[in-house]
């Protein structure tokens, strides 16, 4: 008796992103830039506990049929419990696929330990090679230990390999060529991303925004593009040949120039347990009743379908961009 969890406009919800902590050791420009002040770092006991997390994954996969959890942050590696989390979300019984999403500082010395607790991929935030680049985008000089990082993940099974790389003008935007070769050369299968409207860029988006359409007219390197097959998630995939003849795959993940929205199968849950139906919404729905003191699953279904009830047909940001295109 699995009840599939479905939104207001027919969306299947297969796929949960579960946030670990909020935290993190890096500033990205586009997320928290140097000299903010962060949010209060989450206090060991709002965190949902491991014990909670397993109740909330087991009945999701359970009873409404979630196939694949990918764990998150802030950067999930700085939860000093974070093997024991992938090794129990890895023993949920049904669950087909679990990834973990990191910015790779620490990956080098947890690489091992998170395969062998069950993780099975791992994508790795990373929009530059040039080492000043890489602090002045990040606030931290990491560069080294990511690619180190990259290569234990590497060594560890932690396959296919997923580099995130947010394009931004005038920052990493002539580095394109670069990435892609260098994904193709090490097998990692690299996805340019458009920089969406939030965060501490937003005001300045209009001036960094690189449209997929450019970003594709840029990678000189590219003789052909091919369309692997239909979207699936949230990238588009391209086998490519490049002028020299070499082949490999690239992905693009454009939220602002063809929204993946209508086919969204996830929602996201935060390390303290709130429950935002849409990745962009600032609209979560408190779970932790429903967890604390004990676990009631009455309950939990009755706040995941008030949360699901406030997913909309696109995210937020998309709506107020073409607001501003349109000049409405
Ligand atoms: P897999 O398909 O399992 O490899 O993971 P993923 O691509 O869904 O997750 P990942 O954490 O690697 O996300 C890649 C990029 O997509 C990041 O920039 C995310 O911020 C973005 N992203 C992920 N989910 C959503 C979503 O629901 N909406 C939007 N707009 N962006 C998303
Ligand atoms: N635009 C696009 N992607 C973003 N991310 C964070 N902020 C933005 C933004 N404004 C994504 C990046 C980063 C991941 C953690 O979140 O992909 O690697
Ligand atoms: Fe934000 Fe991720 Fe960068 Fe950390 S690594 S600052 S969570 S974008």
């Amino acid at each position: 008796k699995v009840m599939v969890l479905e939104d207001r406009w027919g969306r299947q919800i297969r796929y949960l992103r579960l946030s670990v902590t909020s935290r993190c050791g890096m500033r990205c420009l586009y997320c928290r830039p140097p000299g903010t002040i962060l949010p209060q770092a989450s206090h060991a006991d709002t965190l949902l506990t491991l014990g909670e997390i397993r109740q909330l994954v087991g009945h999701l996969v359970a009873r409404h049929g979630v196939e694949k959890v990918r764990i998150t942050g802030g950067e999930p590696t700085l939860r000093a419990d974070i093997v024991e989390i992938v090794r129990e979300v890895a023993s949920v019984p049904g669950l087909a696929d679990l990834g973990l999403t990191t910015n790779g500082l620490r990956l080098e010395a947890l690489a091992e330990s998170l395969a062998a607790a069950g993780l099975r991929r791992i994508n790795v935030s990373l929009d530059t090679l040039d080492p000043g680049r890489f602090r002045q985008i990040t606030g931290v000089d990491g560069l080294d230990e990511v690619l180190r990082g990259l290569e234990a993940a590497r060594r560890a099974g932690l396959l296919p390999i997923r580099v995130n790389c947010v394009v931004m003008r005038g920052i990493n935007d002539d580095e394109l060529d670069e990435l892609l070769q260098w994904g193709l050369a090490n097998g990692w299968e690299v996805r340019f991303i458009e920089l969406m409207p939030i965060g501490p860029l937003s005001a300045r988006w209009n001036e960094l925004f690189v449209p997929v359409q450019e970003m594709i007219s840029r990678l000189t390197s590219v003789r052909e593009f091919h369309a692997v097959s239909e979207r699936k998630g949230v990238a588009r995939l391209y086998e490519v040949i490049l002028q020299d003849g070499h082949t490999g795959r690239v992905g693009f993940i454009t939220p602002m120039s063809e929204h993946f929205c209508g086919q969204c199968d996830r929602i996201r849950i935060t390390a303290e347990g709130r429950l935002h139906a849409c990745l962009m919404t600032d609209q979560p729905v408190d779970l932790l009743p429903a967890l604390r003191p004990r676990f009631d699953s009455a309950r939990l279904d009755l706040l995941i379908e008030q949360a699901l009830r406030r997913k909309q047909p696109v995210h937020p940001g998309y709506g107020m961009t073409m607001m501003t295109v349109l000049g409405g």
